[in-house]
């Protein structure tokens, strides 16, 4: 029986394109394939994975009262998410992403939030009893910052796990934000961006530094995805690396969002923290081996047969 995660975050059309290589500035490419149409967003991405790894999952977003947006809400629901208290927006277009990746499965993104920007704090307050019937709280940073502080807060008081994966990174994330978060998962470009480190942020050394100045800030536990290279989890009392299995890499597109999903699902389920890292290793080496976000979710099923 598993508790539940309440997903608050956005939800994207993804539009995308294949190209070689990621264009340099002021370079015009065309593109190796057809224009794609899926569904993302890095809410609707986490809340697919921990739906379709088993967790009783609940999302909280906004989308507007256009087609992307009733066909991001059915894939969600298809993966066994509850949507039905997710808001449309009339007037305000659904969040697009417009994503090119690579011949190696990199990709670049820029998000057009839409109606993503209309999650307000007013909607998290409404939902109150919601916060108050679920175990886990699961965010991003592709909706408003003020809502995302005052569902951490509320979520801290109520004595609820809070996890915050820190993507698109500011500049900088507040103490009494830090305060009410268990832990935080940034990838290695978003914990230099954080910790303000400097030299190549996938330098395990540099990764290393990031990670102590942001433990010196309060953080409780605090898990960077590594890509090919596993996660790196730190706590005041250690720091280890967890790798993860090599696969032939096609799209890392949600790779983060996958673990993240899953990461959440596990503890839900009352999985010690190493066992969730490996099960959320796991799920996300599978997701890299498909095309898109949400369509390249693992189940339940194939995680634990794939199990590290
Ligand atoms: O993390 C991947 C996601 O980032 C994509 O699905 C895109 O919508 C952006 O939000």
């Amino acid at each position: 029986m598993s508790g539940r995660v309440l997903v608050i975050g956005s939800m994207n059309m993804d539009i995308v394109v294949g190209v070689e290589e990621l264009p340099k500035r002021g370079e015009t490419l065309m593109a190796t394939r057809q224009v794609t149409y899926s569904a993302g967003g890095k809410g609707g991405n986490q809340a697919m994975a921990a739906g379709m790894a088993g967790a009783d999952t609940v999302m909280l977003a906004c989308v507007g009262s256009d087609d992307f947006g009733s066909i991001l809400r059915k894939k969600l629901e298809s993966g066994n998410v509850d949507c039905s208290k997710i808001r449309v927006k009339d007037g305000i277009p659904t969040g697009q992403a417009f994503i090119s990746v690579d011949s190696h499965g990199n990709n670049c993104i820029i998000v057009a939030a839409g109606a993503n920007g209309e999650v307000s704090r007013e909607y998290i307050e409404e939902q109150d009893a919601l916060i108050k019937e679920s175990d886990i709280v699961l965010m991003q940073m592709e909706i408003p910052f003020g809502t995302v502080l005052y569902a951490a807060k509320r979520a801290h008081e109520l004595g609820k796990t809070v996890i915050l994966n820190p993507a698109p990174a500011p500049d900088d994330l507040p103490d009494e934000l830090l305060a009410c978060v268990d832990y935080l998962t940034p990838n290695e470009t978003e914990l230099a961006k954080l910790a303000g480190t400097q030299g190549d942020p996938e330098d395990m050394a540099v990764i290393e530094e990031g990670a102590d100045r942001i433990l010196s800030r309060g953080v409780r536990n605090l898990i960077v995805t590594l890509g090919a290279k596993g996660i790196l989890f730190a706590s005041p009392e250690e720091k280890k690396v967890y790798p993860t299995v090599k696969v032939d890499a096609v799209d890392t597109t949600g790779a983060g969002d996958c673990f993240n999903g899953a990461f959440a699902a596990a503890l839900a389920e009352g999985k010690t923290v190493p066992e969730a890292v490996r099960f959320a290793n796991a799920a996300a080496s599978i997701s890299v081996t498909r095309k898109g976000a949400q369509d390249a979710m693992p189940s339940r099923e194939e995680i634990l047969k794939a199990g590290l």
